[in-house]
């Protein structure tokens, strides 16, 4: 019979959020994390110039792209990647699948609260997943405690780790000795890192450190346009695979994309070759964003946190996790026992749309839930970014959460 497959949880929400809006009703989009930026223009000219590029180009992409790609990794933050080792594909998502699936069998351990896919790609690729919990106090970060705590010895099969960060969907990062600190731990179990590192050009500080630089033995760090550029919907993801990962792990992979996806749009890879011409040159659009989603992150942290929600202020991104753990017997009294249950109230009765924590590798009886404060316009050309003048729908939203939350 067919393989048990939800459709991704994500995808979900935003079908139900459409569909109240096609019923005219005020929803607060705080469900879907898509970047509110367009593309540089100078990227969009690129794109629609290269349109006539029908021709496949080799699985692992663009020579001169995947040059770029390397210098310009290297120039952002020093994390060193041979262009030989760089692979394209159409979206890190798949990138990170094929990855898993390049292993016959497998430990994946997955931190909670992790992206929503992993859990589901790891399963279809037929590994064993091991869940490292975290906590709101302890901000969410796997720790090398967590590590050795889960691996026991009866794990003898490759073990892989997930990391994210910055984090969807918490917003926040590592600091240079926790990142040296899981190396170590990984290190000792002889792991494969998978840093998922598509949030990193959003940090909102410009401060972040790739995974790699402390474990270049076993990692591969994955990338791509669809935020730090806006551009989901072109398609275009990258891994970088450290000089320390053995060859026939490249080989795998390279043979698992010709039989998947053949190549990345080669149109997309001639705006990618453009985008990631030099770091320095697409700095100032990086850093506009990166003002505006940490004036906007720090706005919705604290007007929660001021109505005793518990939440981290944001440290790169566009997602904030959300504990309501504090008001669990007050909610209790309402009805609402489970996040799905918490968010389906919250959306009918106040028109916000927040994700689950089931979504996130959650216990359903945890009442949490993710939040993403794109819900904005980004200012025209000229325009200096007010939150009050670009932001209506996330002040509104924000504020109606706050008081159902208070009247609960
Ligand atoms: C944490 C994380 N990783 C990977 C992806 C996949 O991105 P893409 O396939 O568009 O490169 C996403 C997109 O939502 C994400 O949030």
């Amino acid at each position: 019979m067919y393989r048990e497959v939800e459709e991704s949880q994500t995808l979900l929400i935003n079908t139900q959020t459409k569909e109240l809006t096609a019923q005219n009703r005020n929803v607060f989009q705080f469900g879907f994390g898509q970047s509110p930026f367009m593309p540089p223009v100078y990227v969009q000219d690129a794109l629609k110039s290269a349109v006539k590029h029908k021709e496949y180009s080799s699985v692992q992409g663009d020579v001169e792209l995947r040059k770029n790609i390397a210098s310009f990794h290297f120039e952002h933050n020093g994390l060193e990647v041979e262009s030989d080792n760089v692979i394209i594909a159409p979206g890190s998502k798949i990138l990170i699948f094929n990855i898993l699936l390049a292993f016959q069998k497998a430990d994946v351990f997955i931190p909670a609260p992790a992206w929503v896919s992993y859990g589901p790609q790891a399963k279809l690729a037929g590994h064993h997943i091991i869940k490292l919990p975290t906590s709101y106090e302890k901000r969410w970060r796997i720790t090398p405690e967590a590590i050795h705590d889960a691996t026991s010895d009866k794990h003898h099969k490759p073990s892989i780790l997930i990391l994210n960060y910055p984090g969807n969907p918490d917003g926040l990062t590592y600091t240079e000795d926790e990142l040296k600190g899981l190396a170590t731990a990984v290190g000792e179990y002889n792991m494969l890192v998978i840093s998922d590192e598509i949030y990193g050009l959003l940090d909102h500080n410009n401060t972040h450190l790739s995974f790699a630089n402390y474990y270049p033995e076993r990692t591969v760090t994955t990338t791509g346009l669809s935020k730090w550029c806006g551009a989901g919907g072109w398609r275009f993801g990258a891994a970088l695979i450290s000089k320390g990962v053995d060859s026939s792990f490249k080989q795998a992979l390279l043979g698992i994309g010709s039989e998947t996806y053949s190549c990345a749009p080669v149109p997309v890879q001639m705006a990618a070759r453009v985008a990631y011409r030099e770091y320095k040159e697409i700095q100032p659009y990086i850093n506009n964003q990166s003002q505006i989603l940490k004036e906007v992150g720090s706005y919705c942290s604290d007007q929660l946190r001021k109505s005793n929600i518990r939440v981290h202020p944001p440290q790169g991104a566009f997602y904030l996790f959300l504990d309501f753990s504090l008001f669990q017997e007050k909610l209790k009294s309402k009805g609402i026992g489970t996040s799905h249950e918490f968010c389906s109230k919250l959306l009918d009765e106040t028109g916000v749309v927040l994700l689950p924590s089931t979504a996130f590798g959650f216990e359903p009886s945890f009442l949490g839930a993710r939040l993403a404060y794109v819900d904005f316009d980004e200012p025209k050309k000229g325009e200096v970014f007010s939150l009050k003048e670009h932001c209506p729908k996330i002040i509104e939203g924000i504020e109606n959460l706050c008081q159902w939350i208070s009247r609960s």
